[in-house]
Order: C-alpha cells, then structure tokens, then sequence
C-alpha cells in the first residue's frame, strides 16, 4: 500500500482518534480545567511516542505543561520543528452550540466541537501523517522536532523560557506549523505573514464608590460615559486609527504584493455573508483583504461596569472598564506602539476622572519570503491532498511564536492551514471541513516525505 492508500484506508482510525483528543476539555484559561490540561498533555505524548518518536517529555512550567518530542533517525535529512497548541478557547455560550461542544458531532461533511480547527483537528493531521509515514516506510524520512503547547490561547507565556533554554536542542532548518487558514473551499494555501497583537485593558475611576444617579447625577463625571466618548474618538470616519504616530513605522506594500494579494481567488461576497453584517467597514483606501491582513487595527474586545442586571438601577458607577487589543503589522514595533496608545489615551481624559492601564500582552508582526526549496515541496505536497496549486496568503490573526522563532533561529516558516475562515474558531459551533482534515494528513504526509528527498 503506499502512502496515499494508507492513508485512505484508515479514515476511520484518524476520526476516532481525534474524538478521543476533542473530548478532553483543555480550556487554558479557566483554573476548574487544569486536570483536564493536564489530561490533554499526556494524551499528545502518548500519541506522539506511539508514531515513534524516541524522546517524548512532558516539560511541565509555571502554567500548563508543553510536550515535546523528536525523532532524529535520519541523518543528513532536513529537520523539522513543528509547533501547535493542545489548548482551546472556552466553549462559552454553551447554549448556541448545536451539539455540545466537547462531543464531536459530524453534520454535512463537517467535523464540529472546540478545537476541531483551531488546532487539535491540524495538530492531528500532522500526528496521523508521521504515523502513515512509519507504518509504510518503517521509519520518518526526515528528522522532526515537536513542540505542542498548552498556553497559546493565553499568550504562550512558558513557551518562550523553554525555548530559550533549549536553543541547541531546538535548531532545525524550519519551523512547521498548521494553525491557521485556507484562503477558501478547495484553495490549499501557504502563509507568509500575520499580523501582531497588543492586548490592553484599562479601569477608569470617577467617584470614589457608586453614587445615586438622582441624588449627583448632573453634577459628577460619570465613568461609563466617559469611556464610551474615549473609545469613539479613537478612529476618525474613514475608519482610521487617531493615536498619533500609530501609522507611522507601517511598510508600505508593493505594487507587485498588493496585486498579487488583490488577484486572489477570494470573493467578497463570500466574506459578507459570513460575516452576516448589514454592512461592512473598513479603513478607506483599502482593499477589505489589505485591510485584513496588511494594515493595522485597534478593536475593543469587551466593555462593561455599572448595572446591568435585571430591571433597573439608578446609579453613577464608581468604575468603568475596557478590555481592547490593536493588530500590528511590519515595520510597527509593539512597545513603541503600545507606549503610543497610552500617551494619547491619557491625554483625550478629562481631569474627572483616573485611569489605570495595563498592557496584558504584546506580539510582534510576522511577514518573511517564501523562496527557500521547502516551500516548492510544500507546493507540491497541497497538490498531492487537495489536487489542487496552493496560493500564497497572509493572514489577519497572531501566532507570537512564529514570530519568535523566525527572529531567534532565521529559519523559514512554513505555515500549512487547513481550517477556513468560516469555521467559527473561539465561536460556538466550531468545525473542520472532513476534505480538509483529510487532505491536510496526505499533504502533511508527502511533504515530510518530500524532506526527505531534498
Ligand atoms: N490559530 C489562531 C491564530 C490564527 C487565526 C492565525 C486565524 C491565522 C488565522 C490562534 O490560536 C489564536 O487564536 N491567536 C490569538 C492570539 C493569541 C496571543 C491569544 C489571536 O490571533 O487572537
Ligand atoms: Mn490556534
Ligand atoms: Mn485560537
């Protein structure tokens, strides 16, 4: 049998596997689901010595264990290090799943639960591709390296001591990593760029406790309102940001990327009905893709303070809160950025009120060429599984480690999507495309095969 045969012929092996993996609940940022982080780990590790390889460790850290792994039987092949994430976003609201979340449920071609796409489903495929490869060759045609952390979702904050205490042991000549997207329904794609990512969250003090809203109202500065007039002057009405110097270390496209990014097969139309908007909006002067996935944002993720419980409450809050995040993109440097929004948000409070603002995370950006050699035997290997040229994308979303990885051992970074954007990642009703997964175990699996014949 040979590869693609094999690999045919275990479809059911591969599902159910992988149900056992979506059951595990490994939601990174609620303490109630340590043990089941905990379980989550050890069950990559099993899987992991079960493909073969020899070195299989559960590294444990100041917050959730990362596995690693490798199998260096292949001298004089390439090595490869592949990163993922064993962790998954809460399922919350769990009332809007169609079936509960950790139960995996196949609908219309469609695997569903937390984590089928982002990323237990993609680190899957590469866990099947190395078992199809060692059952039909005996052994991996390349050397592999393997990173599977627990902490992506809450900013891989270990991930990086443990890098940086293994840096010898870690070098390999790319880093392969299945974390992001296609760019549509049958269009296998390879990412060359994402976007960074600042997360901030401010607390804004007016009185110094709640006070009664007929009693001060009128007279007092009201937190809440004060904070919604922030948040309104913090883009202009052609969507711009107004943090001074916010656009300022920005690359420019070329001519040649900005055509070649507009002549994507990607529809409009398509991104406006998942999106499911009365309309859509967007920085002026941009492409919605540009806007997408080349220029720079600044979102408000979550607002909240005073009453909001049943009925109502006459009340001048003491506090309002604000959790926001902006995207960065090349040349944007994520302190300078950072110190910038807190300067302009200071200066645009009135004297009525203090604030406390705190940076939580930062992420730098992460374009790179894609004209090493591996990027042709990725080429080659989407067609072996999707029968189909892979185009070239960048994305809008973060992965810090890429980035990491890419400054600190130069290696290039060969990003294999294989969710879509419709998928509903840290959305109820998450799901994988079955072609997809599919398709990613037999591209995954001729690629490494492909390494090896380099
Ligand atoms: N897999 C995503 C990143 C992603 C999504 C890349 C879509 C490309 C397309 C990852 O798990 C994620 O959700 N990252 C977070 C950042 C992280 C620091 C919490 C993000 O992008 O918001
Ligand atoms: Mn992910
Ligand atoms: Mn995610």
């Amino acid at each position: 049998m040979n590869l693609t045969q094999y690999i045919e012929s275990k479809r059911d092996d591969h599902l159910n596997e992988l149900y056992e993996f979506l059951r595990i609940p490994s939601v990174s940022t609620k303490t109630e689901h340590k043990p089941d982080i905990e379980r989550a780990a050890k069950w990559v590790a099993e899987k992991l010595r079960a493909v073969g390889m020899d070195k299989v460790e559960i590294v444990p850290t100041k917050m959730h264990p990362l596995v690693y792994g490798e199998s260096l039987q292949a001298p004089g092949k390439p090595t490869v290090l592949f990163y993922g994430h064993y962790d998954v976003q809460p399922a919350e609201p769990l009332e809007l799943w169609t079936s509960p979340a950790f139960e995996p449920a196949v609908r219309d071609g469609n695997l569903f639960g937390r984590g089928t796409a982002d990323d237990k489903g993609q680190v899957h495929i590469h866990l099947r591709a190395l078992e199809a490869l060692r059952k039909t060759q005996g052994k991996l045609p390349i050397n592999v390296k393997v990173i599977i952390e627990g902490e992506e979702e809450v900013g891989s904050e270990s991930l990086w001591g443990f890098v940086n205490e293994n840096k010898p042991r870690l070098k390999a000549d790319a880093l392969i990593v299945s974390d992001t997207a296609m760019l549509a329904p049958g269009v296998p794609s390879i990412t060359y760029g994402l976007r960074g990512l600042n997360y901030y969250q401010i607390e804004i003090t007016g009185p110094a406790q709640d006070l009664h809203s007929g009693v001060f109202g009128g007279a007092v500065p009201n937190p809440l309102t004060i904070l919604c007039e922030l948040f309104a002057k913090l883009h202009d009405r052609n969507f711009h940001v107004t943090v001074p110097g916010f656009y300022q270390d920005v690359a420019t496209l070329s001519r040649a990327e900005r055509k070649a990014l507009n002549s994507l097969p990607w529809q409009e139309k398509e991104f406006r009905k998942t999106v499911g908007a009365p309309a859509l909006c967007g920085e002026k002067g941009f492409s919605v893709v540009e806007q997408l996935w080349c220029r720079p944002t600044l979102e408000l993720n979550g607002i909240w303070g005073g009453y909001t419980g049943e009925g109502s409450k006459t009340v001048i809050p003491s506090k309002a809160y604000a959790k926001f995040s902006t995207r960065l993109v090349p040349d944007q440097d994520p302190e300078k950025i950072s110190k910038r929004v807190q300067t302009h948000i200071r200066k645009l409070l009135p004297k009525t009120v203090k604030c406390k603002f705190e940076v939580l995370s930062t992420g730098k950006p992460w374009v790179a060429p894609y004209t090493h050699p591996f990027f042709e035997v990725a080429h080659q290997a989407l067609e072996q599984g999707f029968g189909k040229r892979a185009v070239f994308i960048r994305e809008g979303g973060s992965i810090p480690f890429v980035t990491q990885m890419h400054d600190t051992f130069k290696v290039p970074c060969v990003l294999l999507g294989f969710g879509l954007p419709d998928e509903n990642a840290h959305a109820p009703d998450e799901h994988i495309a079955l072609d997809n997964y599919f398709g990613g175990i037999k591209a995954v699996a001729h690629f490494y095969q492909g390494l090896g014949r380099l």
